[in-house]
């Protein structure tokens, strides 16, 4: 049995995240990473898939009103729970920096009550050239000795789903948080708190231009979209992030308190990835 078998075999996650025949093969992931290695530097950026959407994100343009959604919809699913409701994201009026800037930023940042408590910030992980954005909660108790995203419980869980769907952790995907540092005790992230970090996701964001954007649970979800409206709810369809298509699927940390959803969850990951083929004009 494969470590990634005997892993989600031991977390209980049963045959759903195992990868489907052909799969690792076919995924446009690692179509794109073939294409690139066997392209000279120059070529391979500009190869990159052609998404016909213009992710040109105005950092201070976040519309005030519900993105519309597209009608791209899965069968009716029964709704979990109404779920607290994080308030909108405040516009940001931070100036464009460039990555190491932002990160920088980031890392000295003081704009809310988190900078008193966090041991340090957590930035994200992955390649900044990914054509996948995850977009998860805010860090933990691991998060934030280690300085990264999703290395605790649910982190493993995440990266059993991604090995599922055929994506590397490192290469195809970036994580970041709607937070940049743990709230204490890892209770909710408050609204004031996700105002004052939201124009770092913006940048990072803009700096990706992802093809796609995968967010994890509420918090992820209802600050970008800008909604109330329920994971239950939301899930299922495609929904837009400054003309960047967005998926939305339940945080792993609830997966793993909520097994039955994992199916629900898997059906979201084949959902992201046939968005993302066709977003990479592979539909
Ligand atoms: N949960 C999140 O949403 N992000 C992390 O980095 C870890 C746990």
């Amino acid at each position: 049995m494969s470590r990634n078998s005997l892993l989600q075999q031991t977390m209980g996650l049963g045959p759903a995240w195992q990868p489907r025949d052909g799969w690792f093969e076919q995924h446009p992931a690692l179509l794109l990473r073939a294409q690139a290695a066997a392209l000279p530097d120059a070529e391979a950026e500009t190869s990159a898939p052609a998404i016909d959407v213009a992710p040109q994100v105005a950092i201070a343009s976040i519309p005030a009103e519900t993105p519309k959604a597209e009608t791209l919809r899965e069968p009716a699913q029964p709704q979990p729970a109404p779920e607290a409701v994080p308030a909108p994201a405040a516009r940001s009026e931070m100036p464009l920096l460039d990555w190491p800037q932002l990160e920088r930023q980031v890392a000295d940042c003081q704009r809310c009550r988190l900078c008193e408590t966090r041991i340090q910030t957590v930035f994200g992980r992955g390649n900044p050239k990914a054509r996948w954005l995850l977009i998860g909660e805010a860090p933990g108790e691991q998060e934030d000795r280690q300085g990264l995203p999703f290395v605790g419980k649910a982190g493993q869980l995440l990266d059993n789903m991604l090995a599922a769907t055929g994506l590397d952790r490192e290469q195809d995907v970036y994580i970041a948080n709607v937070l940049k540092c743990r709230p204490p005790g890892n209770r909710n992230p408050a609204p004031d708190e996700i105002a004052a970090c939201h124009g770092y996701l913006q940048q990072q964001i803009r700096h990706i231009q992802p093809t796609l954007i995968l967010a994890l649970g509420r918090f992820a979800a209802q600050t970008l979209l800008q909604t109330e409206e329920s994971i239950g709810r939301l899930r299922g369809r495609v929904h837009r992030y400054q003309d960047l298509p967005m998926v939305v699927s339940y945080h792993p940390a609830y997966l793993l308190r909520n097994q039955p959803d994992k199916a629900k969850a898997w059906q979201d990951l084949l959902l992201a990835r046939r968005i993302f083929q066709q977003a990479a004009g592979r539909g």
